[in-house]
C-alpha cells in the first residue's frame, strides 16, 4: 500500500513538471483556459485517467527495477521492517530523472549500460560512494547507444584496463589478452531478471554499509571481516561479469586495482583464499582479459606458497600474508583433507597463466602424497597431517565439511588437463565413487530416499548428511557425462531428488545446514533435522547440481525447481539492506535472521541461480570451463 502511494505522488510530480515546460505559452495558455471550462467532475475523470494510465505504464515498463524490487516487498517478510523510504526514494528519483523511458522513440538501453545515462544526471543514490567519479571519467567515452558493438566492448577493456596504468603508454596491447571469450549478453528472461535483480539488491546494501570489507551484515547494517580482504567483491567479480552488469564490475575492478592489498599482517586460511580470492581473481583475468586482476593473483600466490614448506609437502592450513610465516590451525596440529586438496585448480592455472611452474609443482605434489596414501575403498578420512604427511587415524569419513570437495578436484582436476590419459586422479575418482556406493549410500525404510551417510571413527556408519554434499550430484553428472560408469548417473538422479526434499520437506522451502535419516524405527519421518542443525547460510551446492542438471540435459524441470528455491530465499532471506542467513528453516515465523550475508551468496549462489535460469544452458561452455569449488570458472588447459 505505501509503495502504491509512492507510485501516486511520483506521477503526480512528473505530471506537474511537465506541464511546466517553458517556450510553449501561447499554447498552454489557451489550453488552460480550454480545460478551466470543462465542468469539474469531467477534469476530475481525466486527472484519474490520466494518473491510473502512468501508473500502469511505471508498472509494466519492461527492464524497470520498480517492479521487482516492490512486489519482492509485497511478499511479507518475516520480522523485518518492510523496505520503503530512501530505497523507495532512490527508485523515485532515478524515475523523476528518466523521463525518456517513457518515450516511444527511445529505446531503453540495456541493463548494463543503465548508468551510463545517469553521467548527465545529478548523482542522488545514497548507496554511491564517492571513489566512483573515478569510474566516471572513463564512462562517457563509451557510446550511450544500445548494443554491444564488440569493437565498442574492446574499447571499454582498453580503457579499463589503461586506467590502472597512467604514465605508461603503449602497454595497452600487453596488457589485454586478445583471446577474452564471448560477450555475456546479460540477463534474457525473467527468471534471470528476478536474479539480477536479488544481486543488485544484495550489492547495494553491500556497497552502502559494507564496502571493501569481507561480508555486509544486512540487518545491523554493518560489515564483518574474516581475512580483511575485500571478499564479496573480489568473490562476485565474474558474477557480475557474467551477469553483464558492467558498472558494477568496473568499479570492482578498480577497487581491486587501488585498494586490495595482499601486505597485510593477518592469519589467513589457504584453502579459503585460494578459493574465493585466486580463484576470483583468476577468473575474471580469463574472462575479461584484464592483466591486473593476473598481477595481484601472483601477489597473492607468492604469499601463500610458504604453505607448502612443510617436512612432507602436505601444506599448513594458514599463513600470514605479510611475514609469509605459516602454520597449523591454532585449534589442531591437522589440516583438513578437503583444504589441501581443494586448490590445485587454482594454483595450476596461476602457474600456465603466469608461466612459473612453481605453483604447480607444489599442488601436483601433493596430488602425489595423498594419492600414495592408504585408503578406505578410496574414501579418505578428513583430517591429514602437514608434518608427517598421513591422514588421522580414527578420523571421519565424509562427503560433506572437510572431505567434499577432495572428490569433486579428483575429477576436475583431470577436466581441467584435458582428460590426461592415465591420470590417476581420475582413477582415484572413479575407486572412490565406487566406495561411496559401497559404504555411504543407503535409502530410508519408509519413503526410499537415497543419501550418503559418514564414518564415525573411519567405520560407523551415521545417517547424517551435510547440505554441502549436495554439491555431488551435479559433480557425478558431470563425471558421467565424460565416460564415468552409469551407476553414476542413477546415484545422480536419485541424490538430487533427495536434496530436493531437503528443501521442499521444510515449511521455508529452505534446506537446513545438516539433515539426518531415518534407519529403523527411531523416528516419524524419514528426514530429520535437529534445532541446531536448522539453520540455512544462503549456500549455493544444491543450486550448483541443478545447474549441471540442466546444462548437461537441457531438461528445464530442474529450472522449475531451481525457482521454487529461488522464490524461497526471496521470501525468507531478503531483508532491507541485503540477503541474510537465517537460524530456522522450520518455521515460517520464527527464522531467527543471522544478520550474515556472506560473499558465497554473491559468489556462487546467484551465479548458479542465473546460469540455471539462462535460455542458453551453454552461457558457459562446460567443454572449455571447468568451475572450480567457489563457482569460479577457469579455462580446460590443452597441453
Ligand atoms: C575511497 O578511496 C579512499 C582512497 O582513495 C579510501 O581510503 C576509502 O576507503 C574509499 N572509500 C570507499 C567507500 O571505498
Ligand atoms: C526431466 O527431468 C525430470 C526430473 O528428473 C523427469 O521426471 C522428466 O522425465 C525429464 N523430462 C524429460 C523430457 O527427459
Amino acid at each position: 500500500m505505501e509503495t502504491r502511494s509512492d507510485h501516486v505522488a511520483l506521477t503526480l510530480q512528473l505530471g506537474s513538471s511537465d506541464s511546466l515546460q517553458p517556450g510553449l505559452s501561447t499554447t498552454r495558455k489557451s489550453c488552460r483556459r480550454y480545460w478551466n471550462q470543462l465542468p469539474r467532475c469531467l477534469r476530475n475523470l481525466i486527472i484519474i485517467g490520466l494518473l491510473t494510465a502512468c501508473v500502469a505504464l511505471l508498472l509494466f515498463l519492461p527492464g524497470e527495477q520498480l517492479v521487482p524490487d516492490d512486489s519482492a516487498n509485497s511478499l511479507g517478510h518475516i520480522n523485518i521492517a518492510p523496505f520503503k523510504d530512501e530505497h523507495n526514494n532512490i527508485l523515485r528519483n532515478e524515475n523523476v530523472h528518466h523521463p525518456k523511458r517513457n518515450s516511444e522513440e527511445v529505446i531503453p538501453p540495456p541493463t548494463p549500460l543503465r548508468k551510463l545515462e545517469d553521467n548527465n544526471q545529478p548523482q542522488i543514490d545514497p548507496a554511491q560512494n564517492p571513489n566512483d567519479s573515478a569510474q566516471n571519467q572513463i564512462e562517457p567515452q563509451i557510446p550511450l547507444d544500445n548494443k554491444p558493438d564488440p569493437e565498442i566492448e574492446k574499447g571499454s577493456r582498453e580503457i579499463l584496463a589503461n586506467n590502472g596504468l597512467e604514465g605508461e603508454p603503449n602497454v595497452l596491447e600487453e596488457n589485454i589478452d586478445n583471446n577474452a571469450p564471448k560477450d555475456f549478453s546479460g540477463p534474457s528472461n525473467d527468471r534471470q531478471r528476478a536474479v539480477v535483480d536479488a544481486f543488485r539488491h544484495s550489492w547495494r546494501g553491500y556497497k552502502e554499509f559494507a564496502w571493501g570489507h569481507d561480508n555486509l551484515k544486512p540487518i545491523s547494517m554493518g560489515s564483518h571481516d574474516w581475512f580483511g580482504l575485500g571478499l564479496t567483491i573480489v568473490d562476485a567479480l565474474d558474477t557480475m561479469y557474467i551477469m553483464d552488469l558492467q558498472d558494477e564490475f568496473e568499479e570492482s575492478r578498480n577497487w581491486v586495482d587501488q585498494h586490495l592489498s595482499f601486505n597485510i599482517n593477518k592469519d589467513v586460511n589457504l584453502f579459503e583464499v585460494t578459493i574465493r580470492v585466486l580463484g576470483g581473481l583468476l577468473s575474471a583475468y580469463h574472462l575479461s582479459g584484464d592483466k591486473m586482476f593476473l598481477n595481484k593473483a601472483i601477489d597473492l600466490g607468492n604469499r601463500l606458497m610458504p604453505c607448502f614448506d612443510t617436512p612432507s609437502g602436505i601444506p599448513y592450513s594458514d599463513v600470514n600474508l605479510a611475514t609469509m610465516k605459516a602454520h597449523s590451525p591454532k585449534w589442531s596440529p591437522d589440516s583438513s583433507t578437503s583444504e589441501v586438496t581443494t586448490i590445485q585448480l587454482e594454483f595450476r592455472d596461476l602457474a600456465r597463466s603466469s608461466g612459473d611452474k612453481a605453483f604447480e609443482e607444489v599442488v601436483q605434489s601433493v596430488n602425489e602424497k595423498v594419492h600414495a596414501l592408504p585408503k578406505t575403498n578410496g574414501l579418505v578420512p578428513i583430517f591429514i597431517n602437514a608434518n608427517s604427511g598421513a591422514f588421522r587415524n580414527f578420523a571421519t569419513i565424509s562427503l560433506g565439511a572437510r572431505g567434499d570437495s577432495y572428490y569433486e578436484y579428483l575429477l576436475k582436476q583431470w577436466l581441467q588437463t584435458n582428460k590426461k590419459p592415465n591420470d590417476f586422479l581420475i582413477e582415484d575418482y572413479k575407486t572412490a565413487m565406487d566406495g561411496v556406493l559401497t559404504q555411504l549410500v543407503r535409502k530410508t525404510p519408509a519413503e526410499k530416499h537415497t543419501y550418503i551417510g559418514e564414518l564415525i571413527n573411519g567405520k560407523d556408519f551415521k545417517p547424517k548428511m551435510d547440505h554441502l554434499t549436495c554439491y555431488l550430484p551435479g559433480t557425478l553428472l558431470l563425471g558421467h557425462r565424460h565416460g564415468m560408469p552409469l551407476s553414476h548417473l542413477t546415484l545422480a538422479n536419485e541424490l538430487l531428488e533427495t536434496c530436493y526434499q531437503t528443501y521442499m520437506k521444510q515449511p521455508t522451502g529452505l534446506a537446513p545446514e545438516i539433515t539426518y535419516f531415518k534407519l529403523n524405527d527411531d523416528s516419524e519421518t524419514d528426514i530429520i533435522v535437529k534445532p541446531n542443525d536448522a539453520h540455512n547460510l544462503l549456500r549455493p551446492e544444491f543450486v550448483e547440481s541443478l545447474y549441471y542438471f540442466y546444462a548437461l540435459t537441457g531438461n528445464k524441470t530442474y529450472q522449475d525447481m531451481g525457482w521454487n528455491i529461488f522464490q524461497s530465499f526471496e521470501k525468507y532471506t531478503k531483508v532491507k539492506h541485503g540477503y541474510t542467513s537465517i537460524g530456522n528453516v522450520k518455521n515460517v515465523l520464527n527464522t531467527r535472521p543471522r544478520d550474515m550475508m556472506e560473499s558465497f551468496w554473491l559468489g556462487e549462489t546467484l551465479k548458479y541461480f542465473y546460469l540455471l535460469f539462462s535460455d542458453d544452458r551453454n552461457e558457459i561452455d562446460l567443454d572449455k570451463y571447468v568451475l572450480n569449488t567457489e563457482a569460479h570458472p577457469l579455462p580446460i588447459l590443452h597441453n
